[in-house]
């Protein structure tokens, strides 16, 4: 096992996953982690982390000097390379310029550390301190044309030190430095599994809940769905899922979502049809940031409401990631509002319950993956994500079942295509939008005057960015033909070739 201590920096769980992906077992502790704890963990490797701070302000984290006496391979990232540094006798300076993005180093020494690598490659810095004088029995593994000390080494007592990160993607020999130092020089065999994860989140939930109830809101996406069982096997009757159908679910959506969970997992699903409810609220409403905000609002009254049935309730589930973990904390407070996300992110304040995140150090593939493994079908761990406003920021204009159901038609076509035409995989997301305008058609002898639809579908890794997908004109043929025939109020069918930036994946 790696132990990681956590010196504050925004890479700290990339490292984690870089050594997950290696099948490594790792875990992230607060650098406060006390030593005797360190040395119950019998950890085969130490990376210490980046960390926001200079080694030389006052309240910057310190460290134990007694972990240099373990006998365990260390590695230390950017801050933690300047607190072995400090620590082995050697000398930090603040640098004039702060040093951030991509540098060319070379490689002055070879060590273990860099074996397989290139003599000149890419990585990425973020600093503002230097390495000024080596640390007593220490070596300079590599040099950039900024800074004459970007690596470090003692291999007879196993310490390496650099300068950039080679946890981020930038850095391009990045993940074989990492495995250099887990396989090479700490011997971790490659052993650390999907099944491992489930194993140890399991008896980590159970030993936090104890006899308690566990709460979590069930919308059907893949991050709640797996959370729902990875839950529900570690404290069995004592999860409550409460899914809240809030009239802006595609076709079947919410029976399609209860029955598998039922049938495959024994589940204690509450199904709470709350659309009449919703539609009543939204009733002459065509601004999206209010739409959103209604949807938003009524969901946390209706599940609190619900909750507040089960008196004994101390925890709730979120399925957060860790894509939505820093993201929180880079943009905190700088950026404006595009769109109001919806998810229960309101929920743990107003109800006053402990939080349960089983994937917060995880990305969507690795939640996935997951899910495979806990046998969810594969069409639920495939699904394209789904707004928590559904339909609502689909049916552009005003709400109403007639305008719902037309589109829920249309989705249903569309979807049905790009699954039996084997593309469904390909796109990150797809879907349809109801216009709120009508146009003039002919059908027949007859003049139409109908609905528009908008078809959409991007690629995509995060959501952040997207492209619009480049279907064959065929398809878009036989998809627009299909559902001009067989859904009735609409006349005609486009395609968004818009891509994110500057607009955004959803109309709303
Ligand atoms: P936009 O439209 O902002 O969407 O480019 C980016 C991704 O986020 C999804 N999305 C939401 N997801 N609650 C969610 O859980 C929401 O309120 C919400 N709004 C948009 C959108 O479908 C896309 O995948």
């Amino acid at each position: 096992k790696i132990l990681i201590l956590d010196f504050g920096s925004q890479y700290t769980q990339l490292i984690a996953r870089r050594i997950r992906e290696s099948n490594v077992y790792s875990e992230i502790h607060s650098h406060e982690f006390p030593i005797q704890k360190i040395k119950e963990e019998k950890p085969q490797g130490i990376i210490l982390s980046g960390g926001p701070m200079s080694v030389y302000d006052s309240d910057s984290p310190k460290i134990d000097k007694e972990i240099f006496e373990l006998g365990v391979p260390i590695l230390g990232i950017c801050y933690g390379l300047q607190l072995l540094t400090i620590n082995n006798n050697g000398m930090v300076e603040p640098a004039e310029k702060r040093e951030y993005g991509k540098a060319k180093i070379s490689i002055t020494q070879r060590d273990d550390l860099f074996k397989n690598i290139p003599d000149e490659s890419i990585v990425w810095m973020s600093h503002g301190d230097y390495v000024t004088k080596l640390p007593e029995n220490f070596i300079v593994t590599s040099k950039s044309e900024n800074s004459p000390i970007c690596s470090i080494s003692n291999s007879s007592k196993k310490f390496y030190g650099v300068q950039f990160h080679p946890e981020v993607a930038h850095t391009e020999f990045g993940k074989q430095i990492i495995d250099n130092f887990i396989f090479n020089i700490c011997n971790c065999k490659p052993d650390w599994t999907t099944i491992n994860f489930i194993d140890s989140s399991i008896e980590e939930i159970k030993n936090k809940v104890g006899n308690n109830k566990v709460i979590l809101a069930l919308s059907g996406g893949v991050d709640s769905s797996v959370a729902a069982v990875l839950l529900h096997k570690a404290v069995k009757e004592n999860l409550i899922c409460i899914h809240v159908d809030h009239g802006m679910m595609r076709k079947n959506e919410s029976a399609d979502i209860i029955k598998m969970f039922k049938d495959n997992y024994d589940l204690n699903v509450i199904h709470i049809d709350a659309s009449e409810l919703f539609l009543s609220k939204l009733k002459g409403v065509i601004d999206p940031e209010q739409k959103r905000k209604i949807i938003g609002n009524t969901f946390i009254e209706i599940f609190e409401n619900e909750a507040r049935k089960f008196h004994d309730v101390e925890y709730l589930v979120q399925g957060t990631l860790y894509p939505d973990v820093i993201e929180s904390v880079s943009v905190k407070g700088k950026s404006v509002t595009i769109k109001t996300h919806h998810n229960v992110g309101g929920l743990p304040e107003k109800m006053n319950l402990k939080l349960i995140e089983p994937f917060r150090e995880l990305f969507k593939d690795e939640v996935r993956a997951i899910g495979r493994e806990l046998g969810l079908p594969e069409i639920f761990i495939k699904r394209h994500p789904f707004p928590g406003p559904g339909l609502a920021v689909r049916v552009l204009g005003e709400i109403t079942k007639e305008r719902l159901d037309i589109l829920r038609d249309v989705d249903e076509i569309f979807m049905n295509e790009l699954i039996d035409k084997n593309i469904y995989d390909k796109i990150w997301q797809a879907f349809s939008v109801l216009l709120p305008i009508q146009t003039v058609g002919v059908m027949g002898d007859n003049r139409t005057y109908e609905n528009v639809i908008a078809l959409r579908a991007v690629t995509s890794t995060d959501g952040m960015t997207a492209d619009w997908f480049r279907f064959d004109y065929e398809f878009l043929e036989n998809v627009s033909n299909k559902i001009i025939r067989m859904v009735r109020g609409v006349n005609r069918v486009v395609y968004d070739i818009s891509s994110k930036p500057p607009a955004t994946i959803e109309w709303e």
